[in-house]
């Protein structure tokens, strides 16, 4: 069947081939990125055991480059995991490496799980990020493979730093697509980044991690400029 063919379905056809061509031929399971999963959805994915994937080795850089920013910029901050999962993030943290983790999480099967690594120092909360209120400030916000999920990313990013140092960092990671080089777009027109690192691993799998100053911090560009 020609690739025209697909082309009455549209962008949406178009993005749909490209997925399922990146799994067979890279026979890795790529999230196809929905905006808008309901909770249910998020608790039926990890019931079917969807993210298990996550913790396998060709999936470690990206947490490894995380964790490496975290201990460079931040060593032994107070770190906030949007969208933690299971808590893979902290299960590869050295616990000297931050003085307080908080993982928060839509899914509460996802917690569940998470909550098996729970271990001093840190909390897990069954919230999403739109309903997430504390009185504590973080020194760092990750946003582990996450933000590209959510609806109006940048708001949700805008939002966090209600919860971050004047002096802290915001720390994105995604896996790279045509959806995420224009969301990195957006963010950047309100966020420069400190510094950024490309991963790719064996099943060419890339990913791009970045580093941003809170929009309170002498780094940042003016809102102004997301209007
Ligand atoms: C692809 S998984 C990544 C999990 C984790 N960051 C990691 O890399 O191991 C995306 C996670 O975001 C969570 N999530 C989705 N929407 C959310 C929201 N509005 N608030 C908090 N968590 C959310 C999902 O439940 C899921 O665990």
């Amino acid at each position: 069947m020609k690739i025209r063919t697909f082309s009455k379905y549209g962008e949406w056809g178009r993005k749909r081939i490209q997925h399922l061509y990146q799994r067979l031929f890279h026979k890795e399971n790529v999230p196809h990125h929905e905006y808008g999963l309901g909770e249910n959805d998020w608790e039926r994915s990890y019931e079917s055991g969807k993210w298990d994937f996550l913790n396998r080795p060709e999936q470690l850089a990206h947490y490894s480059v995380i964790i490496g920013y975290i201990t460079y910029y931040k060593h032994h901050g107070a770190v906030l995991d949007v969208g933690c999962g299971e808590g893979i993030l902290l299960g590869r943290m050295c616990s000297c490496s931050y003085s307080r983790y908080v993982g928060i999480d839509v899914s509460e099967t996802a917690i569940d799980k998470a909550l098996e690594k729970k271990a001093e120092k840190c909390n897990f909360v069954k919230t999403s990020i739109q309903d997430y209120k504390c009185e504590e400030k973080f020194d760092v916000i990750v946003l582990n493979e996450v933000l590209y999920y959510l609806e109006n990313p940048l708001q949700i990013l805008q939002h966090c730093e209600a919860f971050l140092k004047d002096d802290g960092i915001l720390i994105v990671s995604m896996y790279c697509s045509e959806e995420t080089s224009e969301l990195w777009k957006k963010i950047e027109s309100v966020y420069a980044p400190l510094d950024e690192t490309r991963i790719s691993n064996r099943l060419n799998t890339s990913w791009v991690c970045k580093v941003y100053r809170s929009s309170n911090g002498q780094y940042s560009i003016s809102a102004e400029r997301s209007q």
